[in-house]
């Protein structure tokens, strides 16, 4: 029998919708080739001579999407807080990227990012490498191993970089890209390239429009950052004057994408109706970064208002600006921070649910790699089996509720095993 067919019983819980999460207490879930062919309360009788993993009274729920992640910012996390985006950048971020162009200490650092993703509980990510090609190749050779799919990026930067960290022009950052995507055509199974101009401060316009341009040549998706911090705002308005918002300077460059070829914008905290416009209508995904925008004193990003129109959005961790690659400590996060914009800053935008953050953190971001985030028939069958057996309760509680206290309280939730397309992809030894 195939190792990726196979059934899962336990308490099962996932997204139909932005609007509720359906649970099965000790229920199946089935999985045929890396195929998800749904939940059940009865093993349907064609299931019956599959093998069947009982995980007793643990949880079970899809496998998230970290929408944003930079893979050599890892090792700085949770350091050098008090500082905001700009300075931020080129106090602490840029000299440590810097490093990368040594592949002894890229090699070294980006095991234990490995690592650690594929021990969290994202199946799915899209990851920043930093601009050096044998570093970034190396990330993605590590990915590879873990088991994980992932979309990275070698970054382009020829412009406000410092001498270490900066290509000597758009020519060569579009040369090196080339190089890369040679380096690596057909190399990986689960590891897709994806074009990433760090952001316009950090690309000049010709290396904007030759991005552009090679996403249109070869159909690669692109993601950046938008919208952040008021600074950084303010700087692109002068970098790029003809742009009647920030995100239209990425418009002015052919960089939005389109949906079939969609963009990733890291933050949009303060896009106002111009930009929501501009991302609806290139089918853009927002990567919402709550922890690092508060990390970063950058703002509040009113997701509610991206929802209500209809914006692809996912959640994503921004390490090192945001300070851990637990997703659900970010959906947490998310929580807290849309209630926050609620109380303090606009009364006519309801909080996000914990059903809407639940959806965002699995379908959301999900939706970015296909079929991705949740238990229906016909998705790829990506899965997080957890144990909350240490979360001491009087009460006896519904798996929905276990599954709002483990992201009220994630410190016990302990990750038992993970599924990626039907392959275990990690298993805890410790429980
Ligand atoms: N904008 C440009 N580069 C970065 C980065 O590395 N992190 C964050 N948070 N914002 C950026
Ligand atoms: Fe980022």
């Amino acid at each position: 029998m195939k190792e990726t067919s196979f059934v899962l019983r336990g308490g099962i819980a996932f997204s139909e919708s932005p609007h509720g999460i359906t649970t099965y207490y000790r229920g199946y879930v089935v999985c045929v080739d890396g195929i998800c062919q749904g939940a059940f309360t009865d093993l349907p009788e064609e299931y019956k001579d599959l093998k069947l993993y009982d995980y007793g009274e643990r949880l079970i729920i899809p496998g998230m999407t970290d929408l944003h992640v930079h893979a050599p910012q890892y090792s700085f996390r949770g350091i050098g807080m008090d500082a905001e985006l700009l300075e931020w950048l080129s106090t602490y971020t840029f000299p440590e990227e810097a490093k990368y162009a040594d592949i002894e200490y890229a090699k070294k650092a980006y095991e234990y990012f490995a690592d650690d993703l594929k021990r969290c509980f994202s199946s799915r990510a899209v990851v920043f490498g930093t601009m050096h090609n044998e570093a970034t190749i190396e990330l993605m050779n590590q990915l590879e191993e873990t088991g994980l799919i992932t979309y990275v990026g070698k970054v382009n930067m020829d412009r406000n970089g410092g001498v270490d960290l900066e290509e000597k022009d758009a020519e060569a950052s579009l040369q090196a890209t080339i190089d890369w995507l040679e380096a690596i055509d057909g190399k990986f199974v689960n590891t897709k390239p994806i074009l990433t101009p760090r952001f316009i401060p950090s690309c000049s316009d010709d290396l904007m429009r030759g991005i552009g341009k090679l996403s249109k040549e070869r159909n690669l998706r692109i993601q950046s950052h938008l919208s952040e911090n008021v600074s950084e705002i303010a700087w692109v308005k002068e970098l790029v004057p003809e742009s009647t918002s920030y995100a239209n300077a990425y418009e002015l460059f052919d960089t939005m994408g389109t949906p079939e070829c969609p963009t990733i914008m890291a933050h949009c905290v303060h896009s106002g109706e111009e930009e929501m416009r501009i991302l609806k209508e290139h089918g853009a995904y927002i990567a919402h970064c709550a922890d690092s925008n508060m990390n970063l004193t950058s703002g509040i990003a009113p997701i509610r208002k991206f929802l209500d129109a209809g914006i692809n959005i996912g959640l994503a961790t921004d390490v090192a600006a945001g300070s851990s690659m637990n997703m659900i400590k970010t959906m947490l996060i998310t929580l807290q921070a849309s209630k926050m914009y609620y109380r303090l800053v606009d009364q006519e935008v309801k909080p996000l649910t914990f059903e809407e953050v639940f959806y965002l953190a699995t379908v959301g971001g999900g939706s970015y790699f296909g079929k991705v985030g949740t238990f229906k028939k016909g998705y790829e069958f990506d899965a997080v089996v957890i144990d909350d057996s240490k979360m001491f309760s009087m009460r006896d509680m519904s798996i929905r509720e276990r599954i709002e206290r483990m992201c009220y309280n994630d410190a016990d939730a302990i990750i038992k095993d993970k599924y990626v397309r039907g392959k275990k992809v990690f298993t805890s030894t410790t429980i």
